[in-house]
């Protein structure tokens, strides 16, 4: 198949592109560099320098005639997303709905993967594991341009007749992850702890996320290539690890010895999110391969490398 990955060079989408070349996929980067870097671009992709937002990027889904496209290109931060919203709606909202309408003109495109956060599209919610039934309730500008990107996807898609899956990520970790993403704590840590400095915990440590190793997302990216879902999946592990534990995997992966230092609770935290993978077991018949020890040994032994050490 050919495909544009949006987004290639960032984090996550650089592991989808790895995992579509290696099934013998051809493969095109569009990525504008804001947050991805060049040196995650695999050198069997094409890569295009360009805004999603752009008349250059539509020109060259018109011209190039693809089969799918997977898109991964967003502005990350919940945090930046409340200090300028505009910036947000502008790449989340404009720039989605600028690769929706020449995915649907291009006549060619026939699967579409858009990528939303099931960390922040349901709000702060009491029962966990959360499924996609769940009303979302999206508390930050960036939430909300997800959700807003899911019924995008799925009203212009249905009428362009393109298959779509949305996936909704849970805190994903691993190699090439960016301190400054959604769910950086694992790349911070690491980066700190590597460095023998000790990392700050915001309150008490008991907070809950439901981290998701970054190989087992892009697998789901090739199943859902593979076979198109035509709805929102969930795609976590559907288990909690809270900070001190998480802290504690680390501390004895590495032989860190030292505390970490506990610092008063950062305001609009969620205390818990855990999100259910029933749909994903399911769907795609998938469960996560990678137990949070099994991930973190290897993004602990990437970043050692990274960093020389
Ligand atoms: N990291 C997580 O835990 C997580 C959780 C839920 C959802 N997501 C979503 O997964 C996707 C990838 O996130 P990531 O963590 O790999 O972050 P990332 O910053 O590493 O990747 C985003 C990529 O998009 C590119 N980009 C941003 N704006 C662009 C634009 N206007 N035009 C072209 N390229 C642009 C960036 O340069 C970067 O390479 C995003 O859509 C994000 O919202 C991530």
């Amino acid at each position: 198949m050919k495909i544009l990955v949006t987004g290639g060079a960032g984090f996550i989408g650089s592991h989808v592109v790895d995992k579509y070349i290696a099934d013998g996929h051809s493969v095109d980067i569009c990525d504008n560099l804001s947050t991805g870097k060049m040196e995650n671009v695999n050198k069997a992709a094409r890569f295009f320098n360009a805004d999603v937002c752009s008349g250059e990027f539509k020109s060259l889904v018109l011209s190039e005639k693809y089969d799918a496209i997977n898109h991964h290109a967003a502005q990350i931060s919940v945090v930046e997303s409340t200090r300028n919203p505009l910036k947000d709606a502008q790449t989340n909202i404009l720039g989605l709905l600028n690769v929706l309408c020449a995915a649907a003109e291009s006549g060619s495109v026939r699967n579409f993967i858009f990528v939303s956060s099931g960390g922040a599209v349901y709000g702060d919610k009491p029962n966990l594991p959360i499924p996609e039934t769940e009303l979302p309730m999206p508390l930050s500008p960036y939430a909300i341009s997800k959700l807003a990107g899911e019924h995008y996807v799925r009203a212009l898609c249905s009428d362009a007749k393109i298959n779509y899956t949305t996936l909704r990520y849970s805190n994903v970790f691993g190699p090439r992850q960016d301190p400054h993403g959604e769910a950086g704590v694992v790349a911070i840590f690491s980066k700190l702890m590597i460095s023998g400095q000790t990392p700050k915990i915001f309150g008490d440590g008991s907070a809950v996320r439901d981290y998701v190793y970054v190989k087992d997302v892009a697998e789901v990216n090739r199943l859902a290539l593979a076979s198109p879902a035509n709805r929102e999946v969930n795609v976590s592990t559907a288990e909690g690890t809270s900070v001190n534990r998480l802290f504690a995997i680390m501390a004895e992966i590495m032989s860190f010895d030292k505390k970490p230092n506990y610092l008063p609770k950062r305001p609009g935290e969620v205390d818990r999110s855990i999100i259910d993978n029933a749909c994903l077991r399911k769907i795609f018949n998938f469960k996560p391969h990678y137990t949070i020890i099994e991930g973190l040994r290897e993004t602990i032994h990437y970043f050692k490398m990274e960093l020389g050490n």
